[in-house]
């Protein structure tokens, strides 16, 4: 069978390196990842976060970027193609389709965080942020939310952005974006190191982030682990796959995957490292949620040095992780209706925009208009959040590694991935054991119907998966030949 031809392509090695790495980077690893660690209380959490992105995060990317590049196309169309080769069933498709609705679901919410971002870089700037407490920057915070037009207009633009750089195309629109976007955003992480490094208390900081506590390893945060791994690399949203599918024949997926792992990480860790000496500074709580970088960060900077200064680099940092993300979501869509309706880019993001800014206009409301529409005990915002990372990443997440480990012919993956035969063999174990059994683990804990704290019981689930690759390694091959030969 002949190989479809990619349409698109990333013009250099750097193109794919760092678009996703743009994706990856985003408001997971500069928002997210500091209040939750601090959240789950340090060093623990980081450890167990660590081994989630090894375990589970970097064999579902390499998964997903072969997926992409040997189907060359939108989620859909390209796991359509890798099936139809494999002469399998074409209903999953649907996992392409889920995906890609997760993708654009993520981005109907994550438009009213990254105006958040955006407004601050300029709150900080012309003085909003002059509060002397937490309390008063919580009401700042909370005034901005309460007025819909505000915080309607900084989500709009930040959309609006994005659909201008993805209607521009692959090449023109995000690579050049991500050209300089990503080097600029190392810059002003390293410098926001060296200023938490020279006037916080960068000690404390750092002893947060690495001092471990055994005790705090829990189910709980572990399931927390799990689901930041996955949306902290894009996963299961249609992002990867798709920018996958851009990557020339012969660069190593492998090595691709690793350095895009590694950046994710690094960054989320440096974030930390930026963040915390500066709270720890102002005596203020590390535990402080979703706010820590609204409220508590904004009057720390206040009360620092050139703070002003530092807290505009800070937030203008954060805005582009974002946008460079925020593309990333809709590049799936947009690429779809591309390609299997024949639409321009521009229309094909002008009409995606339309719904995203109808969707998203619902998300924003949630904090002003609609805060008291809760159906089901949570407003408009928490749903999207709820459905995308607790059911879509995961059950997709769990789809695609069913779909490479069980249903494809090996050659399909063992061609794209081109490892040695140990590294290959490492993968498949991942993900036709490992993967599935863990992601389910914490995908049932998380709806509480495992029973049992997956931690606590760890030996057992060491066991069960042991036991499977056994079972499956020995008698599988049997059982296929059997049928095969009759
Ligand atoms: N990885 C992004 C972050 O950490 O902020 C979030 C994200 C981007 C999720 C793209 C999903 C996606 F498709």
């Amino acid at each position: 069978m002949t190989r479809e031809k990619p349409k698109n392509l990333w013009l250099s090695r750097w193109g794919f390196i760092l678009a996703a790495t743009g994706s990856a980077v985003g408001l997971g690893n500069i928002w997210k990842f500091p209040y939750i660690t601090g959240e789950y209380g340090g060093g623990a959490f980081v450890l167990m976060y660590l081994a989630c992105i090894l375990a589970i995060g970097i064999p579902v990317m390499m998964t997903e970027i072969a997926l992409g590049r040997r189907g060359r196309g939108s989620p859909i169309d390209a796991i359509g193609r890798v099936v139809k080769e494999n002469n399998g069933n074409p209903l999953w498709k649907a996992v392409g389709g889920m995906a890609m609705l997760a993708g654009f679901m993520i981005l109907c919410f994550y438009v009213v965080v990254a105006g958040w971002a955006f407004a601050y870089t300029w709150k900080m700037l012309d003085g909003s942020l002059a509060a002397t407490s937490v309390d008063a920057l919580g009401q700042v915070f909370g005034e901005h939310n309460a007025n819909p037009w505000q915080l309607g207009g900084w989500s709009v633009l930040v959309a609006l952005l994005t659909l201008w750089i993805v209607a521009k195309g692959v090449q023109q629109g995000i690579e050049r974006a991500v050209r300089w976007m990503m080097p600029g955003l190392a810059l002003m992480l390293l410098v926001l190191v060296g200023y938490a490094f020279t006037s916080g208390s960068f000690g404390a900081g750092f002893d947060f982030l690495f001092s471990f506590d055994a005790s705090k390893i829990t189910g709980e945060a572990l399931l927390a682990a799990l689901g930041h791994a996955f949306f902290t690399l894009s996963l299961a949203s249609g992002a990867i796959l798709t920018y996958g599918s851009y990557i020339p024949d012969g660069q190593s997926i492998t090595r691709t995957t690793f350095m895009v792992a590694f950046a994710d990480t690094a960054v989320a860790l440096l974030a930390g490292l930026a963040i915390f000496p500066i709270i720890f500074a102002n005596g203020m709580s590390p535990s402080a949620g979703p706010g820590l970088i609204f409220m508590s960060l904004p009057l720390a900077f206040q009360q620092m040095p050139f703070g002003t200064l530092f807290g505009v680099l800070f937030f203008a940092m954060v805005s582009i992780a974002a946008l460079t993300s925020a593309i990333s979501m809709i590049e799936a869509t947009v690429a779809y209706l591309n390609e299997k309706h024949g639409i321009s880019r521009l229309k094909a993001a002008m009409g995606a925009g339309a719904v995203l800014l109808i969707i998203s206009l619902l998300a924003m409301l949630s904090f002003n208009l609609l805060a008291g529409w809760t159906p089901g005990g949570q407003n408009f915002f928490d749903w999207l959040d709820y459905l995308t990372s607790r059911w879509m990443m995961p059950l997709g997440g769990i789809f695609l590694v069913l779909l490479a480990g069980y249903a494809l012919r090996g050659e399909i993956m063992r061609d794209e991935l081109n490892l040695p035969p140990l590294g290959y063999a490492l993968w498949l174990f991942m993900v036709r054991y490992v993967c599935p059994v863990l992601i389910t683990m914490v995908f049932l804990h998380a709806l509480g119907w495992l029973g049992f704290d997956p931690i606590a019981k760890w030996y057992w689930i060491a066991g069960a998966i042991g036991a499977l690759a056994v079972l499956g390694e020995v008698l599988r091959p049997r059982v296929v030949s059997a049928l095969v030969d009759r």
